[in-house]
């Protein structure tokens, strides 16, 4: 009697229907993507969840970066002179040098800068190294940007995947870390070495960024044939270990919510920006979002009484 008692407190006690909320790259709609007034604003916001994108420098730190080279359309050097395209990859930066460029602002008069018209600037902010943020107490999404179409911006994925598996482990992060990725080799390694820390598989399946590559025989990017599973996404991620899918929203539909759920997978698309979409998704009985706006999406959630954990 007393254990279902204790059971039922336990019940009252979670709630109802816990939703991860992802911030992403920081609340990237409100503040400069990927930096520490990005984060400090996702974390007022009450997200669960970080979501950010990690290179690593020459010197082998892990940096918060989205770009395997620096993006022309956020970045200014030391000057304040905004720097040319193609900028300077990464990898051949250390994180001294990488961190006298500031990433505070988007270039005026850019397509980026009319995307997100509400971003604060925030002048002389640079790129954080993943341990800047390690202090704050809730979840880390973490992405290594690697390719398997650019193998030379890169370390290659045994390697990258290595230092931010080391990182992780060394900042005592990795029970609130996933390692998420479009490249699978990176998650492979993950799978193998460091089973503990929990693997988000990316999937786009539309216009040149696609990586599933459905009817196109194995895709680089997930190292599987998705006719052999059906062209079913969900299956391929099944298939490939995985438990939580991050799929691009504008890819789901109620029936294949449903499918991934039959399989078991957590579902968290990404990136959602407008609360009609966000609310469709939720209907749908998704797990999770990562959204630039995590403010609206919290309203959202708020409103019907959906608690973040
Ligand atoms: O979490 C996945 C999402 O962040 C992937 O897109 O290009 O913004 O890193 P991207
Ligand atoms: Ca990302």
């Amino acid at each position: 009697m007393r254990e279902i008692l204790a059971v039922a407190l336990l019940a009252l006690a979670l709630p109802a229907h816990a939703f991860d909320l992802q911030g992403h790259r920081g609340a990237r709609g409100l503040a400069p993507e990927n930096t520490l007034p990005a984060f400090l604003r996702a974390a007022e916001i009450g997200v669960t969840t970080l979501e950010l994108d990690v290179g690593i420098t020459k010197d082998g730190a892990v940096i918060v970066a989205h770009d395997r080279r620096l993006n022309p359309d956020i970045t200014r050097d030391a000057k304040g002179d905004w720097i040319a395209s193609p900028g300077p990859r990464v990898h051949d930066l250390t994180l001294a040098e990488l961190k006298r460029f500031d990433v505070g602002a988007i270039k005026p008069g850019t397509d980026y800068a009319k995307q997100f018209p509400a971003q604060a600037v925030v002048p002389g902010t640079p790129m954080p190294a993943l341990a800047e943020i390690a202090a704050w107490p809730g979840r880390f999404n973490i992405e290594t940007k690697i390719s398997p179409l650019a193998p030379d911006d890169t370390l290659d994925p045994e390697a990258f995947a290595r230092a931010v598996i080391a990182e992780i482990q060394r900042l005592g992060i990795a029970p609130r870390a996933t390692i998420q990725s479009f490249d699978w080799r990176t998650l492979a390694v993950v799978a193998r070495e460091a089973p503990e820390i929990a693997r988000a598989y990316l999937t786009t399946e539309r216009g040149a960024n696609e990586t599933v590559f459905k009817g196109k025989g194995a895709s680089p990017w997930t190292g599987i044939d998705a006719a052999q599973h059906g062209n079913s996404t969900p299956r391929v991620v099944k298939v490939a270990g995985g438990a939580i899918w991050s799929p691009f929203w504008r890819d789901l539909t109620p029936e294949i919510v449903a499918e991934a759920k039959a399989l078991g997978l957590t579902v968290i698309p990404w990136t959602v920006n407008d609360p009609a979409d966000m609310a469709r998704l939720i209907d749908m009985k998704i797990d999770g979002l990562i959204t630039d706006y995590p403010d609206r999406a919290k309203a959202l959630l708020d409103a019907r009484g959906v608690a973040v954990r």
